[in-house]
């Protein structure tokens, strides 16, 4: 009876883990590569808990935030909604897409707004027409997880490609692949031609240019560092490492007015699984079982935004590093000594004053 029962349980046990093999082995959906990705230390300081909730309820995941030359804030949700705030202290609803992937995006020079959507490509939106697709193929293939988008003056615009093997929904899988499968890619509106600038790039994420307009930088977002791309001057052509190190893996990135940077950085892993990302074999299991995987993200567990100097330096840093108030904040814009908040964990935009943070 008894012996039967272990011989009954060994060949059960036996059958999981012949089927767990099979699992992870053969149906995996990554190819990984080890890679650390502890992010660079840092103290806590708590600051982003005395932010102001700007449409607390009305705003629902907004990944990024813009604001106009007449101080309207943009704010783009994640149940397709481009809503706006104007001066005047009113939330619009300003425009609406039948669209959950809407993820970067930027006030255009002749108004309106170009924006990425993960599955169509870049969308421009403007007050007479609404939404247009402006790019959705590259070379005949389907442009697909775009990120964030910047507009030149001379009419280039910059974005990013996140991904071209994992699509939205898949993005932790190109945190656990660890190869570099992203793209700055230049799209010019005049010649309707897009070409490469930059090629693997790691999870190309945020894309700014500088106050000068002399180079262009992305944000390689597991890789916890971003790429400068020299447009203009002697170094033209050229790409080198902006800032390298950053105390969590950066996500949309910002001109300042003073010529600097805010990046908004989010927590990839959750304190105490690191060491998912140490091995083959424990990323292909986090792979291959999701239910695992919402305990290895730690993107709601924090929220860090850093204003970077052009040398590359980190000048002021604030942080909800308990994700009390605010977490998986994505974007931060500076405009009027205030800083304007997007996060895929809240229902609010978040303001922070900076005079006296
Ligand atoms: C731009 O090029 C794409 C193919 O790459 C084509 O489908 C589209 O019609 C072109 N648009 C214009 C305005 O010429
Ligand atoms: C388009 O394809 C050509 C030829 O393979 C390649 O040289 C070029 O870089 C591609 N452009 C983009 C934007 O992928």
């Amino acid at each position: 009876m008894a012996s039967n029962l272990i011989r009954g349980t060994s060949s059960w046990v036996l059958a999981v883990l012949v089927a767990l093999t099979v699992q992870i082995f053969y149906f995996s959906p990554i190819d990984p590569v080890v890679h650390d990705i502890r992010p660079a230390p840092s103290t806590k300081d708590n600051k982003l808990q005395n932010i102001i909730k700007l449409g607390e309820g009305l705003v629902k995941e907004a990944e990024d935030v813009a604001v106009d030359k007449e101080g309207t804030v943009y704010a783009v949700t994640r149940d397709g909604w481009v809503k706006r705030l104007r001066r005047n202290g009113n939330w619009e609803d300003w425009k609406h897409m039948d669209s959950n992937t809407l993820l970067g995006f930027t006030t255009a020079k002749d108004g309106g707004l170009i924006i990425c959507d993960a599955d169509k490509g870049l969308l421009k939106v403007t007050e007479e027409d609404g939404f247009i697709v402006i790019l959705s193929h590259v070379n005949g293939s389907e442009l697909r997880f775009a990120n964030d988008v910047v507009e030149a003056s001379d009419g280039n615009i910059y974005f990013s490609i996140v991904s071209t093997k994992f699509q939205l929904q898949d993005w932790y899988l190109d945190v656990l692949e660890a190869r570099s499968h992203g793209q700055l890619l230049r799209y010019n509106p005049s010649s309707n031609e897009t070409d490469i600038v930059l090629d693997d790039v790691a999870f190309a994420n945020g894309v700014a240019l500088s106050k000068d307009e002399d180079y262009v930088v992305v944000c390689e977002t597991w890789k916890y560092r971003c790429l400068r791309h020299w447009l203009k001057g002697e170094k033209k052509g050229t790409t080198d490492i902006l800032i390298d190190n950053l105390p969590g893996a950066p996500d949309n990135i910002n001109l300042a007015p003073d010529g600097s940077f805010w990046i908004a950085l989010v927590q990839l892993t959750t304190e105490g699984l690191e060491f998912v990302h140490d091995y083959k074999i424990t990323k292909h299991i986090a792979a291959s079982f999701p239910r695992l995987l919402n305990f290895v993200i730690g993107t709601k567990t924090k929220a860090t935004v850093v204003n970077v100097a052009t040398d590359g330096k980190i000048v002021r840093k604030f942080d909800d590093g308990d994700g009390k108030v605010t977490s998986f904040v994505t974007s931060a814009l500076e405009f009027e000594d205030h800083l304007y908040l997007g996060s895929l964990n809240s229902n609010f935009v978040g303001k922070l004053p900076l005079y006296n943070a």
